[in-house]
Formats: C-alpha cells, structure tokens, sequence
C-alpha cells in the first residue's frame, strides 16, 4: 500500500468514490480547487497499484478539519484508512497543529470505531447537521501533542 498527496489524475476516482459513499458527494470542481488550496492536506491510497481511497482534510491556523475520508467497498478492512489517517497525524505534528476535528453522522458505526481507534473522542452533536437521510453529526477532536 502507499500514501502520497492528491493528484489531478485521481479526481475522477475520487469523484466515483463520493458518490458511492455519500448523499451529498464533493464535486470534480471543489476537488480541483484543493489541488490549489494552501490549507488542504489531501491523500491518495493505493493497494496494489489500484486507487484505494483517500482523505481531505484543511489546516486552517492550527486546526485540521477532515472534510472527507473514504474507502473502495473491496478495499475495506485493510487498513487504508489507517494509512491515510497516519499520514495526516504525521504532517499535523511536522506543522504543530493542535488538533484534528470532523464530523460524522451518529449511523455511521464503521467511521466512528475507526476514529475511536486513533484517539478521538465525542464533543457533542451538530442536530440536523446531514440531510438524505436528515441525521444528526457527531463532533469527534483528536488533541495533538505540542511542544
Ligand atoms: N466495523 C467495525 N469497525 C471498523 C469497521 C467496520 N466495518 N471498519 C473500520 N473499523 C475500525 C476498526 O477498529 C479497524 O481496526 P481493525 O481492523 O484493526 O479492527 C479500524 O477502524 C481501521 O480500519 P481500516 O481497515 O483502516 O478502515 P477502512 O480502510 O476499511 O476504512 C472507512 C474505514 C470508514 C473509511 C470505510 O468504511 C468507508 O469508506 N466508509 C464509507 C465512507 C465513510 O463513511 N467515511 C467516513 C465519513 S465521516
């Protein structure tokens, strides 16, 4: 398996992967606009040479929000998540960021034992925060340590 920063040339797995997943998936165009964000700390995974799935995340004055993580179904349970979470937990310690944050809804069980898993814990809930299905967000923190 390997991790490396966003390319153009994965948008359009990505965009197949979004809407597998979600009911309000990121478009090519918000993708493309990462590729020149200054804060997004987005990453491709590859198994086998095959795009696996990846992470979105932006570093905004210290504090990273994770926009979007996502597998391939085929690609579950083998720690490709766990990659790309790594690889995001070692570029927020090299920029001294404070703390990783996201929101994730209340159903979604596989996410939420993942982040337990890496340290993150429950802050409260955004009600209504997802639509189709309307639901509820739970706000996961992860506090880095800083020196
Ligand atoms: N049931 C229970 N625990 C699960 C799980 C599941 N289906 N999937 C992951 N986990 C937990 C386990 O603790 C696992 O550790 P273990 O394998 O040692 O038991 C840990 O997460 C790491 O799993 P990993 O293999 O790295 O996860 P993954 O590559 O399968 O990806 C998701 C996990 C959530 C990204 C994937 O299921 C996915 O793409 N879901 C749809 C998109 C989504 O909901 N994204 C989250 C948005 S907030």
């Amino acid at each position: 398996m390997t991790v490396r920063p966003m390319r153009r040339e994965d948008i359009s797995s990505i965009v197949q992967l979004e809407k597998i997943c979600f009911s309000s998936p990121w478009s090519q165009d918000t993708l493309l606009s990462e590729l020149t964000n200054d804060t997004a700390r987005f990453f491709s995974a590859f198994y086998h040479e095959n795009f696996a799935g990846y992470l979105g995340a932006n570093n905004i004055c210290g504090e990273v929000y994770i926009g979007n993580i996502a597998v391939f179904p085929e690609f579950r349970r083998l720690h490709i998540a766990t990659a790309l979470l790594e690889n995001l937990f070692d570029s927020a310690q090299k920029e001294k960021a404070n703390l990783i944050t996201l929101e994730v809804r209340l159903s979604n069980l596989p996410a939420i034992y993942l982040y337990k898993k890496f340290g993150f814990f429950s802050m409260g809930e955004r009600p209504n925060f997802y639509s189709s299905p309307t639901e509820n967000a739970l706000i996961m923190t992860k506090y880095l340590q800083t020196d």
